[in-house]
């Protein structure tokens, strides 16, 4: 699959429900959000087939989100069937870590039953290693449990992981030396993001953003000069640097600041609610669960699903369209 724009179409972003454990201030904090009713949400039947016409088409990876995906039921028994779907050759999930370290039903780690069940790849957030900003930031007192979390997924030997920390002048900044530490000893990747307008709240606003050349100069106050290394690419839009004189990668997702960061867009996005959308910046959606329900043949799912692509623009509106629409929680990141 290919747009109009010469992106190729090889990774689908999967959300798997918009409901979530924790209240992330840039995601969706308060208490009155409305869930999704159940009838409203994919099944994983559905989920699987929409899956199978993508990889039909070409996509190959795929990345299960949120909300926070470990709070769907029985989210282990759709990974397990992902692997057996023809063409898909890379699965990764996106966690707030606050479930990993949960023992399942089989007595191991939910972390070691993810990895058991064929997923390579992990994605944690991390945004502060202070507990009591974690608390401030995400709205629960979980840092503890997601810092077992990690431990379970580093002992569950993941082919990668990566730490993923939302940056926020004010909230974190303090913290970018101390994350780069915390990643070393484990030898993690870690990454840091641009907040991105994508809720409802007040947190995005101007005096809560720092760029990633912020956040760069930050840290090379600290390490000197970071090593770019064009060539190291993992499915994502991030550039990555080594930090000198020790073997840590580190990475930056300037979603807001770099102008570049469309260009090798290979994404779609499956929201649980059954909409696709070919870019998390732009208001475009496509429900591809009416169709589905209404009996439609792979022949039309197909098509649908080249249309959506057809649809993709050419980058996101973030910067010319500070408007969030749809929160974050129902895109799935
Ligand atoms: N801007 C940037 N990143 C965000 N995330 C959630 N909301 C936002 C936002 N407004 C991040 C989470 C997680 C990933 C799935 O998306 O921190 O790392
Ligand atoms: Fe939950 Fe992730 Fe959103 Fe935080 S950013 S509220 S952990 S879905």
């Amino acid at each position: 699959m290919e747009d109009r724009h010469g992106h190729a179409i090889s990774y689908l972003r999967v959300s798997i429900t918009d409901r979530c454990n924790e209240r992330c201030a840039y995601c969706m904090p308060g208490e009155l959000h409305e869930w999704l009713p159940r009838e409203g949400i994919l099944t994983f039947e559905e989920t699987q087939r929409i899956i199978r016409i993508g990889a039909e088409l070409g996509v190959s990876k795929l990345r299960i989100t949120g909300g926070e995906p470990l709070t769907r039921r029985g989210v282990l028994d759709l990974v397990r069937a992902l692997p057996a779907i023809p063409g898909i050759r890379d699965i990764g999930i996106s966690t707030n870590g606050t479930l990993l370290a949960r023992e399942t039903e089989s007595g191991v780690t939910m972390a070691a039953a993810l990895r058991q069940a064929g997923v390579q790849s992990i994605n944690i957030s991390l945004d502060t290693l202070d507990r009591h900003f974690y608390s401030q930031i995400t709205g629960r007192d979980f840092h503890a449990a997601v810092l077992a979390g990690i431990d379970a997924a580093i002992d569950a030997s993941f082919e990668q992981i990566k730490l993923n920390a939302v940056l926020m002048r004010g909230r974190n900044e303090d913290q970018l030396q101390p994350l780069i530490e915390f990643a070393a000893e484990r030898k993690l990747i870690l990454r840091f993001i641009e907040l991105m307008p994508v809720s409802t709240t007040e947190v995005l606003s101007d005096e809560n953003f720092m760029s990633i050349l912020h956040a760069r100069r930050l840290i090379e106050s600290h390490y000197g000069s970071l090593i770019p290394e064009p060539s190291f690419r993992t499915n994502g839009p991030a550039t990555y640097y080594q930090i000198p004189g020790r073997d840590q990668r580190i990475g930056f997702i300037g979603a807001m600041t770099n102008l570049h960061f469309c260009e090798s867009c290979n994404k779609l996005r499956l929201t649980c609610d059954g909409k696709l959308r070919p870019c998390l910046g732009s208001a475009l959606e496509f429900d591809i669960m009416k169709p589905l329900r209404a009996g439609a043949s792979d022949d039309d799912l197909r098509q649908f699903f080249l249309d959506v692509v057809d649809r993709k623009p050419q980058q996101h509106d973030f910067r010319d369209n500070y408007q969030p629409g749809r929160k974050m929680i129902a895109i799935g990141g």
